[in-house]
């Protein structure tokens, strides 16, 4: 490739930029150079950055103010994220890439889509299956066929998160161990549910949405849930109706278990089975397999995951022009369809406690 590689900047330095993106940007030299972290703990700023010999910035503004950061990653916690999204675009950076969820709420997902339009900086959300180019293979040939899927059903088993982490990195910045959640609580089950469909369903409710009918996708006053409890020792399982379909998410972070990330997907005349690497494991895509009637076809894997595939949608979109970037009403429907489910999933297990 002739062109240099794009300058980059990280916002917020913990476990997810330390397993995820750096291994990540490390296999794609060509495309992208990390040229400046930062993080509100300067140590975690330097550390991380003194790996791989990028500056640490002490403050947004820093970062922002430095012309060789081309385009920036937002990695912060979620409350953080629509604004420091906002200032990225607002400094005239190339394109940013948020993690999920890249707002709160629709209001602050609108403000983020009219500053991109006001600015033209395309920001992209770090929902990873979004960019698994086995899923995007899939849904391809799943919607060329022209099925209409009545059952989407989203199974997700995985070790608690610092595991996979160790797997891939030597994480600078450990998770403190948590107590076991007390269940007993109403409110703890009720944030158990609604932190799990905002942290865990979140990477698929935008594949599920795509996968109901196209005059459904505005689907939110249309979604019904039918069921909801958390799970010990951590978990969730949502039913919802939306337009009459059924989708149905179970969680679960056990140690006991396989590691399993499973979405299916079932229409009258055919049915498709997704099944992702666990997160932060670097090890190629989804492995889908279509099957109508007699006839199975198989897609993937694919040498890189979602999470490759976000950085190289990210080179595309700040190479040629937001044109190339989801629309961003796509994603504040995407948003907005996960705050509502989970919202209204909390609101259930809280009700079946006063019962
Ligand atoms: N894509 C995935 O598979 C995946 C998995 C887990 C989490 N996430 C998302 O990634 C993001 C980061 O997750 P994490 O587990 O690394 O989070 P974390 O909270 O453990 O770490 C975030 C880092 O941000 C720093 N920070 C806090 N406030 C900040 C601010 N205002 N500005 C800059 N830095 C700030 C913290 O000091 C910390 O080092 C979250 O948005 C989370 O939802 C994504």
């Amino acid at each position: 490739m002739n062109r240099e590689p794009l300058g980059v900047g990280i916002v917020g330095a913990g476990p997810v930029v330390q397993a995820i993106h750096l291994p990540t940007l490390a296999r794609l030299p060509d495309l992208f150079a990390v040229r400046s972290i930062m993080d509100v703990s300067p140590d975690v700023a330097a550390a991380v950055s003194g790996r791989i010999g990028a500056g640490a910035s002490a403050t947004l503004d820093e970062l922002l103010a430095d012309e060789r950061v081309e385009v920036v990653a937002i990695c912060s916690p979620s409350a953080f994220h629509a604004s420091q999204v906002i200032a990225a675009m607002r400094a005239g950076k190339r394109a940013v890439l948020c993690e999920k969820p890249f707002a709160t709420d629709r209001e602050q997902a609108e403000q983020i889509a009219e500053v991109s339009r006001e600015t033209g900086v395309p920001v992209i959300v770090g929902a990873m299956h979004t960019f698994d180019p086995g899923w995007t293979a899939a849904v391809t040939e799943w919607e060329s066929l022209g099925h209409e899927a009545h059952t989407i059903r989203s199974r997700v088993v995985l070790p608690p998160n610092a595991r996979f982490e160790t797997s891939a990195t030597e994480v600078l910045t450990p998770r403190p161990a948590s107590g076991l959640p007390d269940l007993d609580d109403p409110s703890v089950r009720a944030g158990m549910v609604s932190g799990g469909v905002m942290g865990l369903a979140v990477h698929d409710l935008p594949l599920i949405r795509r996968l109901l009918p196209a005059t459904d996708r505005p689907a939110t006053d249309d979604v019904e849930v039918v069921s909801a409890s958390a799970l010990s020792p951590w978990g969730y399982e949502l039913g919802a109706l939306v337009h009459g379909r059924l989708v149905h998410a179970v969680g679960a972070l056990t140690e006991q278990w396989r590691p399993t990330w499973e979405l299916e997907v079932l229409s009258d005349t055919a049915s498709m089975l997704l099944e992702f690497p666990p997160s932060y494991v670097h090890a190629g895509s989804a492995v889908a397999t279509i099957t109508t009637g007699e006839k199975t076809v198989r897609f993937g894997p694919h040498a890189h995951n979602g999470y490759e595939g976000e950085w190289r949608a990210l080179h595309a979109i700040a190479s040629s022009g937001s044109a190339a970037a989801p629309g961003v009403e796509t994603l504040i429907e995407d948003l907005v369809f996960a705050v509502d489910l989970a919202s209204a999933a909390a609101g259930r297990v809280r009700q079946e406690e006063i019962r």
